[in-house]
Parts: C-alpha cells; structure tokens; sequence
C-alpha cells in the first residue's frame, strides 16, 4: 500500500444513491464494503462526512436563512451521515468510532485528536462528524483539518466524479480531465474540487489530494495502493 492512514471524504450526497437525498442502504453498503477492502490491507482510516444528501446549509443561506444557523443544521446532518455510516461498517464487523465537533456526549464521542490517533493506531476507522463545529466552514476544510491533526498522508475525495475537469463533464461530454494539478492550478483556473479555504489549507500544509469516482466498487482501494484513478492534486 502507498499510505498508511488516509482521510477518506465522502460527500453526502454520494449516500443518496440516485434517489437524490436521504440516505440509500445498498449504496451505505456499497461504500462499507469497499471501506473494508482498504481496512483489511490494515491501512488506518478516518473518515469526514458530508451532510448534503439531508440538508444543504449554502443552500438554505441562499434562500434568505441565516448562514450560521443553516450550516449548523447541515452540521447536524453529517452526524447522522456518520451514525448511518458507523452502523453499516460495524454490521460488517470492522470497529469504529464517532467523533463529533459539536458535543453530543449521548450520541457520539467528543473530538479529541490525540485520542483518535489511538483508535487509528488500534485499528478503528474513526468517523468525524459535525464538520468543524464552526459556520462558514465547509466539511472539505473539515476534511483538510482533520487530515492534518491526525497525520494523514492523503485525503482522498470521493465523489460522482472521476476526477477533475477544466469544465463539469455533465454539461460538457467533451470537457478534458486533468491527471496531476498543482494546488495553484486549482486556486487560478477557480476548478470545483473543493472550497477554496480547504484547498489552501492542503497546500500550505503539503497534504495531496486525490479526487476520484466513490461510485465505482474497489476505487477507494485503488486510491490507497496508488493506482493512477482520479485526479492527484500536489
Ligand atoms: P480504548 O480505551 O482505547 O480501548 O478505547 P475505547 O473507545 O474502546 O474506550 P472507551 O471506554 O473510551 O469507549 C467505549 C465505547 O464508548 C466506545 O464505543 C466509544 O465510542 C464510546 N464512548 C466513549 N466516550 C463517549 C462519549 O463521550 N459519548 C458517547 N456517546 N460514547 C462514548
């Protein structure tokens, strides 16, 4: 294997499957058996998810909410993502814990980043939810950070998407998909792999980013082993 402990970033969305929101079971299965293919190879996994597949807090804001109070409802939701999660993985047997940014103490542990170095260095695959526990800060950044605090060597994006293209390849069919991109390149060409604050954070901290297609069985242990799959942001 290439790394030894990734930061997997799941959007919500990719748990809706194609009915578009909530939350799919055969696809929450999907990811969970892919998450234990890379767990076997004993590579240590923690995991940010997101919460769009339940609410949309940028959305919400641009439709007059208040943005603090809609990105802590979305912070909600990725707790429930991470719930939803947690119990597909421990169904197929691989121990996890949840940590969130917001307190909880009834439903999930508190962050607290040396102790989630522990649970990694046991072999748990630890969840994060809650985002960052701040408005205004996307679960990327919260990927991004979290990636850092726990020494991740990579953060890998899984989204629909195989990758990163000079334009969005649904409207575009004949829009070209990069292999490699510098954190600059991103930044300059405004590309939509994530926000900027979570890109900028990677770059001043050296972490890779490699974005691929979560959708397809047996990409996420391509990802770790280093396969050329996706789009490697350094
Ligand atoms: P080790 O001490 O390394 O063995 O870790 P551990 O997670 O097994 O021990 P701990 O006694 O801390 O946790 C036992 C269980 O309780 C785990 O499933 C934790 O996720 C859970 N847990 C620990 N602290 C909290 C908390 O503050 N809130 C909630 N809801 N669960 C907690």
């Amino acid at each position: 294997m290439k790394y030894k402990r990734v930061m997997l970033k799941l959007s919500g969305e990719a748990l809706a499957g194609q009915q578009g929101h909530g939350i799919n079971a055969q696809v929450l299965a999907q990811i969970a058996s892919d998450i234990r293919e890379v767990y076997e190879t004993n590579v240590q996994i923690g995991i940010v998810i997101g919460g769009g597949n339940i609410f949309r807090g940028v959305a919400a804001s641009a439709q007059g909410m208040d943005r603090a109070s809609s990105d802590y409802m979305g912070m909600l939701a990725t707790c429930i993502n991470a719930l939803a999660l947690q119990d597909a993985l421990e169904k197929i047997k691989i121990p996890t814990r949840v940590q969130s940014a917001i307190q909880m103490a009834e439903i999930a542990e508190p962050y607290i980043r040396r102790k989630a170095i522990r649970h990694l260095e046991k072999n748990r695959v630890v969840i994060f939810g809650g985002g960052t526990g701040n408005p205004y800060f996307t679960t990327d950044t919260a990927a991004a950070l979290r990636a850092m605090e726990i020494g991740a060597e990579i953060l890998m994006k899984g989204t629909k998407v195989d990758g990163i293209y000079e334009q969005d390849p649904k409207k575009f069919p004949a829009a070209k998909k990069f292999d490699k991109l510098s954190y600059l390149d991103v930044m300059n060409k405004g590309l939509q792999v994530m926000d900027l604050t979570a890109v900028s954070l990677c770059m001043d901290n050296k972490l890779p980013i490699l974005s691929f297609d979560l959708t397809k069985p047996g990409n996420v242990l391509k990802a770790v082993k280093g396969d050329s799959i996706g789009t490697l942001v350094q």
